[in-house]
């Protein structure tokens, strides 16, 4: 039988890392697809592999033309960003040709638009290697959980910020100084910031909630804050309290809608999630049948992302000659059956929180706070409040809430920070206990 042709665009580090493993397993993935797999042409703006890997795959400068390629069947996209790539997999959606990504800013922006397209010319889009990188979760939340009303999801889907979050914590590191290694070693985005301001999590996370929840991808809803105001006294005072800051991505079914949401929260120390650190994703998933299942493994990199990679290309492989109708759904729902479910404004959302207010040391100032929470209906379940440092008239008192909804959160705050006593703006963290 003839070999399944891929046209590669992007031979960076996951384009690199795809052909690699495609070219060192290849009797194995030709035993599961049923054919020879090969790489039969690339386009890429620069060249860094050795010119051995590529000594069969024809190089093409214009990724338009690799597109346009007759014998190209398969074309996986690993360029990143959204353009090109949007008017490139459209091309070849167009052209008949089922597509590859790893690209969750494409998904997550364009997903709609690219399935419709998928759908109208029966093709398959497959990106398992957008959410997570080697671990697969696309296709557990997809069909091993179909079963299952999914009731929530909690992820740690951003290896950098985990990564600068775990030497914080464990080796009393620099953000700058852990951002730049997590740069050299690959893990962060070509635009850094995406990592530590959540951008990146909440791309992935707006996939997941698709895919649990049956509704369109709303990227443009999902709530996102950074790690950047985490200070060490945060990360210590959670300790004390027993729990430890992640940068979660969480996503929740609830009467009132659907909450998407990524910023850093307090989880408990004991539980699984709690564990996952350095450059290592995990997500925790809820179904009513099931219960909590857990899935860990790397988030980035050449190889592992290239594992899901050559996943989706062995899985599309399998179903070329299937009736495009009887293919598993894009987002597991069918076309037909996404749901108009809300999603809820970030004042709807009801969490418990953890809060750091700077105050003055005197009689009354404690009681001024309570008393505003008290008002508020927000009932205090933790405190901490140390001794001053010698010489300092300020000190900082932590608390931990019982849940409460954002918006009463955030007026009892605006009424706390502006008492004459309380020098900042205080930390307020968001807590979630996961059970
Ligand atoms: N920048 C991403 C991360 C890479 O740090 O997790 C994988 O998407």
């Amino acid at each position: 039988m003839r070999p399944i042709h891929i046209g590669l665009l992007g031979l960076g580090t996951v384009g690199g890392g795809t052909l690699a493993v495609l070219q060192r397993n290849a009797v194995e993935i030709a035993r599961r697809a049923g054919r020879e797999i090969v790489v039969s042409h690339a386009s890429s703006r620069s060249l860094r592999m050795a010119p051995e890997a590529l000594a069969r795959v024809a190089m093409m400068d214009d990724p338009f033309q690799l597109v346009a390629q007759p014998e190209v069947d398969i074309v996986v996209e690993l360029i990143g960003g959204c353009t090109p790539a949007r008017e490139l997999v459209l091309q070849a959606i167009a052209q008949g040709k089922h597509v590859v990504t790893a690209n969750k800013a494409l998904i997550a922006l364009h997903g709609n638009e690219i399935f419709a397209a998928a759908q109208q010319y029966g093709v398959t889009v497959a990106f398992e290697a957008a959410v997570a990188g080697g671990i697969p979760i696309i296709k557990a939340v997809r069909e091993g959980l179909a079963a299952n009303h999914i009731e929530w999801i909690a992820g740690i889907i951003n290896g950098t910020s985990n990564f600068i979050l775990t030497e914080m914590r464990d080796q009393g590191r620099d953000f700058t100084d852990v951002l730049q290694e997590a740069q050299t070693l690959g893990y962060a985005e070509a635009d850094p910031t995406f990592d530590v301001e959540g951008v990146d999590a909440a791309h992935k996370l707006t996939i997941l909630a698709a895919l649990a929840f049956g509704i369109p991808l709303q990227f443009s809803a999902c709530y996102t804050e950074g790690i950047g105001q985490i200070q060490p006294q945060d990360v210590e005072n959670a300790a004390r309290l027993g729990y430890r800051i992640k940068q979660l991505a969480f996503t929740r079914k609830t009467e009132q809608g659907i909450e998407l949401r990524v910023h850093p929260t307090l989880i408990p120390a004991k539980c699984l999630l709690a564990s996952v650190d350095g450059v290592m994703n995990a997500v925790l998933i809820q179904g009513d049948m099931v219960g909590q299942t857990l899935l860990y493994g790397p988030g980035a990199g050449a190889l592992p992302t290239a594992s899901s990679v050559v996943a989706d290309i062995i899985e599309v492989a399998r179903t070329l000659t299937t009736d495009p109708h009887n293919r598993v759904p894009h987002l597991a729902f069918q076309p037909g059956e996404l749901a108009a479910t809300p999603l809820l404004p970030m004042t709807e959302v009801t969490t418990a929180y953890y809060l750091r207010l700077t105050a003055q040391n005197k009689p009354g100032v404690l009681a001024a706070v309570t008393t505003i929470l008290a008002e508020a209906g927000i009932s205090i379940a933790a405190m901490l409040q140390q001794q001053p440092e010698s010489g300092s008239y300020q000190v900082p008192l932590v608390m931990l809430t019982h849940p409460v909804q954002e918006q009463q959160m955030n007026a009892a705050l605006a009424r706390i920070t502006s008492l004459p006593d309380i020098a900042d703006e205080g930390v307020r963290l968001r807590v979630e206990s996961l059970d």
